[in-house]
């Protein structure tokens, strides 16, 4: 039977640096420890003056097609999945297309394009119709490109400013994939939430504190659905965990509320029972609230646990370590999490073939889908021909000042006349206003 999966990834980060503990904080008058140990972040990417949605997704995209010796003709399939979208019509993948025809000598005009919304779930959603549409046998042998991109920005002085971020995640989905093999097994929790959207504005309205805990409902309910079909998770079947990462706090929460989950009935709660006692259980307590009080301290407890740690250490944390430095990229974050876990294993020269992945993608407004994927044969040679440390090393460092520039460069509302702080070379550059208000672009060599 056909495997179906990822085959290739690349990263393109924004350009800019801002750092969160040294630049950040003190404007915001924030101990720097808020960010680099409760949210868990050192800095943020931001987009240069020449930078966008389009210009980030093309430009991985590009490098991914190069790299693979690809020709648009083996393309069947374009889907861009975003949330910091500037058309509601025309889908941000007809301007990726648009730039890549500047540099292929021929054109994608046979592929099938869209554009994906569900907040930051969308990039997983795009992969499986990408799955969907190779398994269903209409891809007459060509591969989908799938390009998460976005400008994760939010309104200065928004709480969710400390966790701002921009960068392209650009994945090739094919038969018999070299990275990781999907499976048809999928769980959801999916609901009408008011957590964080955007009716016709571009920065979100969020409510922060709200959107934690609607992350961690949605995930639960994910999980057992994903357990219906896949059966019951043991917390050691999966060599990595790679979730959503708005900022690792947020997956740090989530691994401990998981990890309970996973462990309940099984040895691993009988082995923890003698040092904090075994998960409560709601038939033993009179009200929700002394139940859900025990739970929480059997939570703090568990937290504490070398056996945690230890699973912590190994399956959740090397899946941060971009992220940290990158902070929220929204439709990208948790592609970012699969390359940021894999290059680990990688870097301590683990034999990582046919271990598994426990994925979990989130979007606000709310849905969750866990899934998992096989790493597969050639795994090793595809992630460690991404660049990402020699990119994320050569960005720009932005003063405080300069991050208000780029802030309202990037605002729509904002006239800006603030200068570009890199030199494009070898990229897709935007390139000024069309006759009909479309952006365009140009490469430059
Ligand atoms: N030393 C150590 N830790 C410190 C500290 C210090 N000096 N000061 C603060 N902290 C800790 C806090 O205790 C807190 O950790 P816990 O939650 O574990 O207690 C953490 O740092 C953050 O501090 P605050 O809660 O005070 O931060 P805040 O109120 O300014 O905002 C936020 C936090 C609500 C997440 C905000 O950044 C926000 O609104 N972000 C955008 C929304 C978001 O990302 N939500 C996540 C779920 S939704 C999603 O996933 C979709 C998406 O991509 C947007």
């Amino acid at each position: 039977m056909t495997t179906v999966g990822i085959d290739a990834v690349e990263i393109h980060t924004g350009k800019l640096r801002l750092d969160l503990a040294e630049t950040f904080a003190p404007e915001m008058g924030d101990a720097p420890e808020k960010y680099t140990k409760g949210l868990g972040l050192h800095a943020s990417s931001f987009p240069d003056t020449y930078e966008d949605i389009v210009t980030m997704g093309a430009n991985a995209a590009h490098r991914l097609m190069k790299r693979k010796g690809l020709e648009p003709d083996d393309i069947g399939r374009i889907d861009v999945a975003t949330e910091s979208a500037f058309d509601h019509s025309k889908p941000v993948s007809t301007y990726i297309a648009g730039c890549l025809e500047q540099v292929f000598e021929s054109d994608f005009h046979h592929a099938n394009k869209g554009e994906r919304k569900f907040a930051c779930v969308a990039g997983t959603q795009s992969i499986d119709d990408a799955y969907n549409w190779i398994k269903a046998g209409r891809n007459r042998g060509r591969a989908a490109l799938v390009i998460a991109t976005d400008t994760a920005l939010y309104a200065r002085d928004d709480p969710g400013e400390a966790t701002q971020g921009a960068g392209a995640v650009a994945m090739l989905i094919d038969e018999d994939p070299n990275l990781v093999e999907l499976s048809t097994e999928q769980g959801y929790g999916s609901a009408d939430e008011t957590d964080f959207l955007k009716p016709q504005q571009q920065f979100p309205s969020v409510d922060g504190k709200r959107s934690v805990n609607v992350y961690l409902a949605r995930m639960r309910e994910a999980l057992i659905d994903y357990e219906r079909v896949g059966g019951k998770i043991h917390a050691d079947d999966f060599r990595l965990g790679p979730f959503h990462t708005p900022f690792p706090g947020m997956v740090r929460k989530a691994a401990v509320l998981a990890y309970r989950h996973i462990t309940r009935d099984t040895e691993i709660e009988e082995e923890l029972a003698e040092e904090i006692g075994r998960q409560p259980r709601s038939e033993a307590f009179d009200s929700d609230e002394a139940y859900l009080e025990a739970l929480s301290e059997y939570t703090d407890a568990l937290k504490e646990t070398e056996r945690y740690q230890a699973w912590y250490g190994r399956t959740i944390d090397p899946t941060l370590t971009l992220s940290r430095h990158v902070g929220n990229w929204y439709t990208g974050s948790v592609h970012v999490a699969r390359v940021s876990g894999l290059k680990a294993l990688a870097e301590a020269g683990e034999d990582a073939v046919g271990e598994r992945l426990l994925v979990g993608s989130y979007g606000s407004g709310a849905q969750a889908e866990i899934h998992v994927e096989t790493v597969q044969e050639d795994w090793r040679e595809e992630i460690e021909a991404i660049d990402i440390d020699e990119r994320l090393e050569s960005r720009y460092e932005l003063t405080f000042e300069e991050y208000e520039d780029v802030h309202d460069a990037h605002n729509f509302d904002e006239e800006s006349a603030v200068e570009e702080f890199t030199v494009p070379e070898a990229e897709f550059a935007f390139d000024g206003w069309g006759r009909m208000g479309e952006r365009k672009y140009r490469y430059v060599e």
